[in-house]
């Protein structure tokens, strides 16, 4: 069986929705800073555009967390496999996110870095397929919404393959 990977959306409208995040993000944070804390590893790729187009202040960190036993089924738990770097104490924190599916990783992540101290906290995330919500979570800054699809691409995998393609696809898989 291979992978045929089918786009689902473009390059451009990618890039360019990103520019619009960028832009919404630096005017409701003007006068202020922001520390960008991005999930590993599919966040990557989202977060390094993004923090191009914000014009206040950003630091980064990345903190990697594990809550999927299988390749696509979350398993409820999550786990921290990597830690903050920096304090985030009185910090504006912004989590940012490939894509919410359940919403347990950010929720698990929002109550964490309160217990840290973050000043505020607000989430960030490329896509959002509001359809699997398991847990009350709503994104403060959402690329695109989508429907029930496992995608890949822009960071995100399937079993580690594709997190480098510059859109967003839907794997099918054909018998040739
Ligand atoms: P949640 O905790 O169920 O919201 O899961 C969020 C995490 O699941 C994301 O950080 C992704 O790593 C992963 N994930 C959810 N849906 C997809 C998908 O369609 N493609 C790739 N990864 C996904
Ligand atoms: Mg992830």
């Amino acid at each position: 069986m291979a992978d045929r990977i089918v786009e689902l959306i473009s390059q451009d409208k990618v890039e360019a929705r990103i520019r619009e995040l960028g832009r919404k993000i630096s005017e409701d944070y003007a006068g202020r800073q922001i520390r960008l804390v991005g999930i590993l590893k599919g966040a990557s790729f989202f977060m390094c555009d993004l923090a191009k187009q914000i014009t206040v202040p950003v630091t980064i960190d990345f903190m990697q967390v594990s809550s999927y036993g299988g390749q696509t089924e979350s398993t409820g738990t999550v786990k921290i496999r990597k830690d903050l770097d920096e304090s985030i104490e009185g910090l504006d924190v912004i989590i940012v996110e490939d894509i919410v599916d359940s919403g347990r990783t950010l929720a698990f992540l929002g109550d964490f870095l309160k217990s840290k101290g973050a000043a505020s906290i607000r989430y960030c995330t490329l896509l959002d397929k509001p359809e699997r919500r398991v847990v009350d979570l709503k994104a403060d800054y959402a690329g695109f919404e989508i429907p029930d699809r496992f995608v890949v691409g822009y960071g995100m995998d399937y079993d580690q393959k594709y997190r480098n393609l510059p859109y967003i696809g839907v794997v099918e898989q054909t018998n040739e």
